[in-house]
């Protein structure tokens, strides 16, 4: 008899809400509301959530330190992607990730372009610190959910990569 194979990949995540008024408690954190129902549809389980203010050296640590400590195979960051002088994250990201995935971000922007114009006004960026994936998602509840229904189907491989568990020449079928 055929047994047809279940692949189900599960990986522990962090979110890191990047707000200076959901910081002081000033605004309600739907951004990370969304992030959190997309990982549970995925089977992730959420280990960290927390929100920090703009501020390069509190996102550069708390993601090193998520990273450092093992146990985590994801950390997607929500807001302070944009233009605005305090929008720092992709900066504070990039000042601590060992290596750049360029493709997430491509893709983020290149196909919700289609959605709205304002996609290319977003300047997240994606890379690998030791074993952990971290992806910057714009700040809007909206703008995650567009983002996370193009990059979610890239993740669970991505993970299981960097983790060393699979090697190129076992790369999943979509869908599956
Ligand atoms: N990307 C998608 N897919 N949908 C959106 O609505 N909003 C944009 C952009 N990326 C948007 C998007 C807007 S208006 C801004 S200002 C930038 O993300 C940066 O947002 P952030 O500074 O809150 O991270």
């Amino acid at each position: 008899m055929k047994v047809a194979s279940l692949r189900c990949v599960l990986f522990s995540a962090g979110i890191l809400t990047v707000s200076d008024k959901g910081s002081q408690g000033q605004r309600l954190d739907r951004s990370g509301e969304v992030i959190r129902e997309n990982l549970s549809r995925m089977g992730s389980r959420l280990v960290k959530y927390e929100i920090v203010p703009d501020e390069i050296p509190v996102i550069a640590d708390r993601l090193s330190e998520w990273a450092d400590e093992g146990g985590m195979d994801v950390i997607l960051t929500t807001g302070g992607t944009g233009l605005a002088p305090r929008d720092v994250t992709p900066e504070a990201t990039l000042s601590i990730v060992d290596k750049v995935v360029p493709g997430f971000a491509e893709a983020m922007r290149g196909q919700t372009l289609s959605v709205t114009p304002m996609a290319m006004l977003s300047r997240a960026v994606a890379g690998v610190r030791g074993r952990c994936l971290i992806i910057n998602l714009p700040g809007s509840p909206k703008a995650v959910q567009e983002c996370l229904d193009v990059i979610s189907p890239a993740i669970p491989h991505a993970v299981e990569i960097i983790k060393g568990e699979v090697t190129e020449h076992s790369v999943p079928k979509p869908g599956t």
